[in-house]
Parts: structure tokens; sequence; C-alpha cells
């Protein structure tokens, strides 16, 4: 078949066998985020819309219509996936405990868990800028058959079987890894169906875009300045570009297409600085990890952080790996 119009059903069908615990399971659970991603979509397009709609007919515009988009988002994901039966348990940004699923069904013989950020970079929905969703999923620790627990939520990076985000830009796409590189599939909105459009996705080895909320600057650590400053420096390839759009998914997806360095470091104001890691983080750095990149809390890996809770925050360095490299040497001079 020519690869231009492998769909991303064919594509999980094929793949199957490749996944080290192939039962069957985790590409169910990929095609229930599929079908989710679907519906969010189709909610973040017509954003715009609710007030106009809402005006235009008859139906109350109270309740659903009027939530946030990211209430949605979160509400339109835990449903698919609890209406498909598919994992037993979920964590999301917009829930503060996670979620057990037929706990006490001793039939529920589903072995994964999810944890999403329904809709990242909420703060650009009113805006029309592309936002996003992430997912990370995992092997329960905890037997089957029993509720889960928080110990199942709280496992390093490293154990992730697969994780993704879907990106709602000016096309609609989602990336994904099971632990085989990077794919990325652009949906044909007409029909529904995504498609594969980046095959094998790579970061490269280094770039010349730098990401960072540069407002905080004044509350960054010494080394993260000088890294910035290097950053800005007149010399060989640099300065590099600034390009930052308050979207993580989409700073890292343009990020992994051009080269480039993501930042949000702690800071005087934020110790640990914003980002949640076990939904944004850790996802981002599987991808990252897939795709020849890097992921860093500025002094470690951050897939071997063992998590002490569900919304915990931490620094984060990802991108091309000689830039996070970089990044990472000017922290340690500084701490010197
Ligand atoms: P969310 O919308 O899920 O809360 O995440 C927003 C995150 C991330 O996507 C983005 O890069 C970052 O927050 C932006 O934060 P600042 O506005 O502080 O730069
Ligand atoms: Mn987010
Ligand atoms: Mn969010």
């Amino acid at each position: 078949m020519d690869k231009k119009n492998k769909t991303l059903g064919e594509f999980i069908i094929e793949n199957q066998s490749s996944f080290q615990y192939s039962s069957g399971e985790l590409s169910k659970l990929i095609n229930a985020i599929r079908l989710a991603a679907k519906v969010v979509n189709h909610e973040v397009n017509k954003a715009g819309l609710i007030d106009i709609l809402g005006t235009a007919g008859d139906t109350n515009i109270q309740g659903e219509d009027q939530q946030k988009l990211d209430v949605l988002a979160n509400e339109k994901f835990i449903q698919t996936l609890k209406n498909r039966e598919i994992v037993c348990g979920i964590a999301s940004e917009e829930e503060d405990d996670f979620i057990s699923i037929n706990s006490n069904d001793e039939q529920n013989q589903n072995k994964y868990i999810v944890l999403i950020d329904p809709l990242d970079g909420s703060s650009n929905i009113d805006v029309n800028v592309s936002v996003g969703t992430i997912f990370s999923v995992y092997r329960r620790v905890t037997p089957v058959g029993t509720p889960v627990t928080i110990e199942d939520f709280l496992q390093p990076g490293e154990n992730q079987v697969a994780a993704g985000y879907i990106v709602y830009g000016t096309s609609t796409m989602l990336v994904y890894t099971t632990g085989d590189g990077v794919n990325g599939f652009t949906l044909n909105p007409a029909i529904g169906t995504f498609y594969l459009s980046h095959p094998n996705m790579q970061f490269p080895e280094t770039g010349k875009i730098y990401s960072v909320n540069e407002g905080n600057y004044i509350h960054f650590p010494q080394g993260v300045k000088d890294y910035i400053k290097y950053c800005q420096q007149e010399e060989g390839d640099r300065p590099y570009t600034s390009r930052y759009i308050g979207s993580l998914v989409s700073d890292f997806h343009r990020n992994m297409i051009k080269g480039g360095i993501y930042m949000y470091p702690k800071s005087s104001i934020a110790s640990d600085g914003k980002l949640r890691l076990l939904y944004e983080c850790n996802p981002m750095a599987f991808l990252a990890e897939q795709a020849n990149g890097k992921a860093s809390d500025g002094r470690s890996r951050i897939m071997k952080l063992k998590p002490t809770e569900l919304h915990q925050r931490v620094p984060f360095f990802c991108g091309s790996a000689k830039m996070v490299e970089k990044a990472e040497e000017f922290i340690a001079k500084a701490l010197k």
C-alpha cells in the first residue's frame, strides 16, 4: 500500500505484533484515544462558534456548551475510555484524585492506566491559537481485578508503554509512541480519518529555536539565565530564534520538526516550575527520547524520576539532544 494512504487504524493493526505485550489491549486503547481525539477536535473547532450558535438556535446553551473547553475535553476523554471498558484507572489534570474504573469488578481484567492533560495550552483557547491533549499509558503494578491504587499512577516515566499528544492546530494531528519510534497522523476532517503523514519523527540533533517564557527571566536560576544569554549571543549559528506559543504540545511539535529546545525552569516564584511530571513532562519525555531528543529537569533524566504526587510539578528542558545537554551544562556550571 502507498505509505501516504495508510490510516491510523491500519497502522495500529499492522504494528500490534511489534509491541512487546501484544495482547491487542493496547491497540484497543490507542483506538479509544483516536476516537476521543476526534470528539475533542470537534469541540475545539467550534469553540469560537458556541456563543453564535447558542444565540441563533433555540437550544439552551446553559450547561455543557458553556463549560470551559478543558473541562469538556476532560469529560469527553474520560467518557470515551470508560465506555470502551479498556482501562482500569484514569488520572487527569482536571481531577483532584485518580478515577478507579469498575474497581470492584473481578471480571475487570484491564491492565492499563492512563494519565491525561485533556486540554493543554488552555490560555490559548479564546484566541484561536493551537492547543493540545497529552496522554501517558502504563501497565498497572497492582494485581488485575483489584481496585487501582495511587501506586499504579506514581510510576517513573521509564515504565510508560505508550504516550502521545494531539495538536489541534492548522490541521489536527495525533502523534504517539509505543516505544518503537514516533509516528504522526493528520486528520482529514472531511472524512474523520487520521492518515500517517509523519512516519518516524526525529528531533534534529541540534536546532536554532529556544522556547521559554522570557517574561520570567528575572526569576530564573543563574544557570538558565546564562543559557538564555548563550542562545542570544552572536557566534557560530547563534543567535537562535525565540518561539513560544504557550502550549507545550505546540511548542514541542514545532521543535521536534525544526530542531529546538523547550524550557520551563524552576524560578524564585515557582520552586518546581509549572509543568506536571505525570501527564505533561513524562509523556513528552518519552516521545522526545523515542525521537532522538532528550528531556531533563536541568540535572537528570525526567523519566528516571520517581513521582511522589499525582499533580507534582517539575522543571522541564526538552528537545534536540545537543541543546538540552548545553542547557544542563550551564545549569551545572552555575551551581559550582
Ligand atoms: P495547561 O493549559 O494544561 O494548564 O498547560 C499550560 C502549560 C503549557 O502548555 C505551557 O507551555 C505553559 O503552561 C505556559 O505557561 P506560561 O503561561 O507560564 O508561560
Ligand atoms: Mn498542560
Ligand atoms: Mn490542561
